[in-house]
């Protein structure tokens, strides 16, 4: 999979990409993560990239031109599944949006900044509009790295226990079980009896319950 970034701070990026799952994915080659900077492909001669809004207001609107030439750009260069504008109006990412996207080939990340992108560059070239929740951050970067990092470690080879993602919260609409690990008693805090069992059977029981009282506790909107 391919997955090329459109933004004004690529470097935004550096520190997620380079690190665990998301750098493994792609020395492993399952991945390959571009940046671009939106601002080499202004033909202004101060490299701006953005201007007043025509409706007024405070903010500035990240201009068409250096947009539609990068994306225009990329596109002569491969076919794109899907072009995806982050943006707080967006539909929100869940778990079911991530799992959609992993099985792309290649597809492009639009990163708003200021008061958005001109309305014609939604319009014309964004097939796919995502937030990553009901907030505003101060550009599109961050949201931009979430949605990469919950894609990538779903391509089959990205985590080298590939039954791993499929036993995540939110997978089958119901939240993780509690994990334990070593030591069996910590000063008195014991893990329950049913995992040092050896019992296959029942531990996998104990597994689905709690699954299932943590989800009903926490997240009943996932049960409906
Ligand atoms: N840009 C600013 N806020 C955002 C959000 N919540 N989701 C996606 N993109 C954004």
């Amino acid at each position: 999979m391919r997955i090329d970034i459109l933004t004004l701070f690529p470097e935004m990026f550096q520190g997620p990409f380079s690190e665990s799952i998301i750098k493994r994915a792609q020395e492993k080659g399952v991945a390959e993560l571009q940046c671009h900077n939106i601002r080499d492909y202004s033909t202004n001669k101060h490299k701006k990239v953005d201007d007043y809004a025509f409706s007024g207001g405070a903010g500035m609107v990240m201009s068409i031109e250096p947009i539609a030439i990068l994306i225009e750009k990329l596109k002569a260069e491969r076919d794109y599944d899907e072009i995806i504008y982050v943006t707080p109006d967006g539909e929100q990412l869940n778990q079911s949006i991530s799992n959609q996207l992993s099985l792309k080939g290649n597809i492009m990340i639009l990163c708003g900044h200021y008061k958005g992108v001109d309305q014609r560059v939604r319009d014309h070239f964004i097939t796919r509009e995502i937030s990553i929740g009901d907030y505003v951050l101060t550009g599109g970067e961050l949201a931009a790295a979430v949605i990469v990092d919950s894609v990538i470690r779903l391509i089959p080879g990205a985590i080298s226990d590939e039954t791993s993602a499929l036993t995540d919260s939110f997978q089958d609409n119901l939240l993780a079980p509690p994990v334990y690990t070593r030591p069996a008693d910590y000063k008195g805090m014991k893990v329950p009896d049913i995992l040092l069992s050896g019992d296959g059977k029942k531990i996998e029981a104990w597994k689905e319950q709690q699954a299932y009282e943590r989800t009903k506790k926490r997240r009943p909107d996932l049960l409906k």
